[in-house]
């Protein structure tokens, strides 16, 4: 079997793992989920996530990567022979992710060439739904395709393209050093500007006044817990991937520490620079902050765009803002496809090249779908489906596997030998006990709601197609992939 491909430097693996977890999810959603979830209550969950799981289950993923040196699938595998198919089903899910996650970017893409003569008017609102989504008039109904949002994800599938094939130092290294840097620029840039608007301030109050009454309702939890293990791109295949490229000497311990941090760092500073706009804009028109803010996709592409209009030099801040998401989402859509591509390769020992190029042209092909009239609702039916009983799921029977089936204290004797401070009693406490425990409340909670009640008031055939049978076949598909003969086995 051919030498396994490796980072140039630390400095680019660290680069590539906060290019992983900075993403669509730390300046689109992490403000409307603050938002939403109680402001300032938001953060006491959240930061309460990820201490007891975001950051053991991290240096958990570095650690199982580093010492198997395989993708997903492979790294399961070798843990034990019959868990393989727990990393198809997360292959599988990155993989559904991978097909929706590229769309968005493409809207962005939109928005950014938009910004330069401010292309969505006067009334944000009307423009996305309307004229640019062109929606139609429900999930079944999909219509035909999109053509501004069909060739720029068609442009974001190229990149990510070019990358994978060019390997890992070359094509993914490289990249990461080109968008990381940028995208600091760009966020230093926009919170220099939005922190001193007038009325920042009123904003920057709502996101960090706790509404206390908010964290006794568990689904504040359950979105918190969510939001970490999306934002740090864990349970999905991809920083077992990432961490599969590490040499011999790594610090396990301090690049997953970096790596939560700079994360969550970036989220917070994302989110201080949307509430100062939006605390501006509030001021503007002489309304309460809560008025001015659309939950949802909606925060993105319709309320910043109200509020840049508003700002001087609009053009420039738009640009400055949307050429950050296509950034963020290009650096994480990345490692979400590299994850899927690393489990093809070592599973059926194909090349580099050939597995890119197939796996681009299908994802190409699936998100097709998401690039129609329809597409915003699918999208926000398998978003919610695939992360509520995807990536909570399978972390929660990632975490049970590896905590009580796997000899955790061989694996924290591995990482603590090649890592500068080592992990304790907490990082076996959190991933034996406080996590599970979360997360399998979370797994019920979710499911009694989502039988209960029909997500969004969508028809019930459109949450039976694209979500219910979008979460089985992930899973039955991972079953399936088990079953064919592994080119590692050959190897072994
Ligand atoms: N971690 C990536 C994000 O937050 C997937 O968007």
């Amino acid at each position: 079997m051919a030498q396994r491909e490796q980072w140039g430097t630390r400095l680019g693996f660290i680069l590539a793992a906060v290019g992983s977890a900075i993403g669509l999810g730390n300046i689109w959603r992490f403000p409307y989920m603050a938002f939403d979830n109680g402001g300032g209550a938001f953060l006491i969950p959240y930061f309460f996530a990820l201490i007891t799981a975001g950051i053991p289950i991290i240096i958990m993923e570095f650690g199982l990567g580093h010492r198997f040196k395989g993708s997903a699938p492979m790294t399961f595998a070798k843990a034990a022979k019959k868990w393989e198919w727990l990393g198809w089903w997360q292959v599988f899910v990155s993989f559904v992710i991978s097909v929706y996650y590229v769309v968005v970017i493409g809207w962005a893409l939109n928005y950014t060439l938009m910004s330069f003569n401010l292309g969505w008017g006067s009334d944000p609102s009307g423009f996305f739904f309307g004229e640019f989504l062109a929606l139609s008039s429900g999930a079944l109904t999909l219509g035909g395709i999109v053509w501004p949002i069909f060739f720029a994800s068609l442009v974001i599938w190229f990149i990510v393209w070019l990358v994978l094939y060019t390997g890992v130092r070359k094509g993914i290294e490289v990249a990461n050093k080109i968008f990381m840097p940028i995208l600091f620029v760009l966020l230093l840039i926009m919170l220099g500007r939005a922190v001193t608007l007038d009325g920042a301030v009123e904003g920057l109050q709502w996101l960090f006044r706790p509404d206390f009454g908010a964290i006794m309702d568990y689904t504040v939890w359950t979105n918190a817990y969510g939001q970490i293990f999306f934002t740090l791109s864990i349970c999905f295949a991809i920083m077992i991937t990432y961490s599969s490229y590490l040499p011999e000497k790594s610090d396990i311990n301090n690049n997953g520490m970096m790596t939560a941090f700079i994360n969550c760092g970036f989220s917070l500073l994302a989110g201080i620079m949307v509430f100062g706009v939006l605390g501006y804009m509030a001021g503007e028109q002489g309304v309460p902050i809560k008025e001015v803010v659309d939950s949802g996709v909606g925060l993105a592409f319709v309320t910043i765009p109200k509020a840049i209009n508003l700002l001087p030099a609009s053009e420039f801040f738009g640009f400055l803002f949307f050429l950050s998401l296509v950034c963020a989402g290009l650096s994480s859509m990345i490692s979400i496809s590299e994850a899927c591509c690393s489990g093809l390769m070592d599973k059926f020992g194909w090349g580099r090249q050939k597995t890119a190029t197939g796996l681009v042209v299908v994802g190409f092909l699936a998100s097709l779908v998401f690039m129609t009239n329809g597409g915003l609702f699918v999208l926000d039916i398998v978003d919610h489906f695939i992360n509520n009983f995807g990536i909570v799921l399978a972390g929660l029977v990632e975490v049970i596997l590896i905590s009580w089936f796997f000899n955790l204290s061989s694996l924290k004797d591995h990482i603590n030998r090649i890592s500068d401070f080592r992990v304790g009693g907490w990082w076996t406490f959190c991933l034996k006990v406080v996590t599970p425990i979360v997360l399998g409340y979370m797994a019920i909670a979710n499911l009694i709601g989502d039988i209960t009640s029909a997500y969004g008031d969508y028809p019930m055939t459109a949450l039976v197609l694209f979500g219910w049978c979008v979460v089985l076949l992930v899973i039955v598909v991972g079953f399936f992939a088990q079953a064919v003969k592994s080119s590692w086995e050959s190897h072994d």
